[in-house]
């Protein structure tokens, strides 16, 4: 898939996690961008993305998913059979209450959360999913650069790291697995940056205005690559 190619009208993003934060934000940037948007939110009550299509009715639809219940997955995939998204892309993620504790500290019960959302989930989904994607188009989840095992000198929110880390081990065994029976297909594994969320914190290095285009563009960039990579909002390699 090329920019160029990317739809016959517009084209179409699936966004997984999209009620509040970073994809709330991405939701917004994809639409005043022209696309197509179907994005998820995991209850059934009102979310900021409900407003977000007031302004753009024809554009957004908002579909159901707690992605870590893979009934919920198997019934948003007949929901959607039939369509085909030039990009899926699944920024659902959480963090552990204390991000301080050590991975001895930490609860079992909150370990087990944490890698079932972070990194269990999101390959379910792009299993799951996979098929309502273009043979060309791209599969992102967002990542974090705490995945990175290469770049961990100083340690800390070592709960966290481990499941990005792992969400990016399993995405590079999918990525061997897809080169075989979609080999234009493109994969990416994000890092967006330190950005004030409800998981980033009000600490955090950076808003949501100054990071989602850039985040934006580097996923419409990489839709014209095939394979995987791990990269930065601005589109530079992270070591793994
Ligand atoms: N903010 C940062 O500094 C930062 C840095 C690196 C990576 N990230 C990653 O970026 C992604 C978004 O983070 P954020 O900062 O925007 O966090 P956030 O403001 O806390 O938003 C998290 C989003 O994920 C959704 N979510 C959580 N668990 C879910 C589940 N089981 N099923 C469906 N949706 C679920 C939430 O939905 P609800 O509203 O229903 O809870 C919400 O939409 C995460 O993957 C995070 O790890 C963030």
């Amino acid at each position: 898939m090329t920019e160029s190619n990317l739809h016959p009208t517009a084209p179409h993003l699936l966004l997984i996690g999209a009620s509040r934060g970073i994809g709330l934000a991405m939701a917004e940037e994809f639409l005043r961008r022209q696309w197509l948007v179907t994005a998820t939110v995991r209850g059934t009550g009102q979310t900021a993305l409900h407003d977000l299509s007031g302004l753009y009715p024809q554009k957004l639809t908002i579909e159901q998913l707690d992605i870590t219940q893979t009934t919920q997955l198997n019934a948003l995939h007949k929901r959607l059979k039939g369509r085909r998204f030039d990009v899926l892309f699944i920024n659902a993620g959480t963090s552990n209450h204390n991000q301080d504790e050590t991975i001895a500290e930490v609860s079992t019960e909150e370990f087990t959360h944490l890698m079932i959302t972070n990194a269990l989930s999101p390959m379910r989904a792009t299993e799951a999913l996979e098929d309502l994607v273009h043979a060309d188009g791209l599969i992102g989840i967002m990542s974090s650069g705490q995945g990175s095992i290469g770049n961990n000198t100083k340690g800390g929110k070592e709960v966290y790291r481990g499941t990005k880390a792992a969400l990016n081990q399993y995405m590079r065994s999918y990525a061997v697995r897809e080169a075989q029976i979609h080999p234009s297909r493109s994969l990416l594994l994000l890092a967006p940056g330190w950005i004030r969320t409800e998981l980033g914190g009000s600490d955090a290095a950076f808003s949501l205005e100054e990071t989602i285009p850039d985040i934006v563009s580097t996923i419409e960039g990489r839709c014209s690559k095939s394979g995987l990579e791990y990269l930065d909002r601005f589109g530079g390699v992270i070591p793994w």
